[in-house]
């Protein structure tokens, strides 16, 4: 089944992603779905069904608003038209990336994100201490007409490389390596809207 997916841009991710260990698409998915996702995940914030996300896994997780300040929820398979779509696109990705790299990745969890304005994500890599399978970070952003003064770039410290920001300008996707590169979400003047998700290997 063809997915969302385009196939030409799966050899410059797979380049970017070899020779930098990150990756950015300005226009990863047709327009009308990337504005049906901003839309399903208005709707879901305006009914409270994001939650305040927690920092950590299992037992240490918490919910530290110093430390990351939006609301989330996990996407899951079969709730809405846009968000299959989204996942069978993702799912094309993950195997067009082990097909070139070899990761196993197994599977890929992704959640929406809302950052209210003010909120912020301090510096971090995703991958946690007692759980190594997330193995590549994907975001696509959902945000019409993003404007730099803004602020709410995604941060990024590439080892031995250079400061980069990111906007959040919907289309966007930015994929990295979560074991590798330190990260951070700048606060902003509006709302911020993603879809945050994680190729993941086999627990070991
Ligand atoms: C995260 C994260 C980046 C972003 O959720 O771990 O770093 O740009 N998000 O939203
Ligand atoms: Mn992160």
């Amino acid at each position: 089944m063809p997915t969302d997916l385009d196939p030409q841009l799966l050899p410059p991710i797979i380049d970017d992603l070899a020779l930098q260990g990150w990756s950015r698409q300005e226009h990863f998915l047709p327009d009308s779905l990337t504005r049906e996702l901003a839309s399903e995940c208005r709707k879901r914030a305006e009914k409270g069904a994001l939650a305040p996300a927690g920092v950590g896994r299992g037992e240490a997780l918490a919910v530290r608003e110093g430390i990351r300040g939006d609301r989330i929820q996990w996407l899951e398979a079969g709730q809405h038209a846009a968000c299959d779509r989204y996942l069978a696109a993702m799912d094309e990705l993950r195997a067009a990336l082990n097909q070139a790299f070899f990761l196993g990745l197994a599977d890929y969890e992704s959640h929406f994100a809302l950052y209210p304005p003010g909120s912020f994500y301090q510096k971090h890599l995703d991958r946690f201490r007692d759980d190594d399978r997330r193995t590549v970070s994907a975001v696509f952003y959902l945000n019409q007409a993003w404007q730099a003064d803004q602020g709410g770039a995604l941060r990024l410290y590439p080892p031995g490389g250079e400061v980069l920001d990111v906007l959040p300008q919907s289309g966007t996707l930015l994929l990295f390596m979560s074991a590798e590169l330190p990260h951070e979400v700048l606060p902003a003047s509006r709302d911020r809207l993603s879809l945050t998700g994680w190729f993941r290997r086999r627990a070991l």
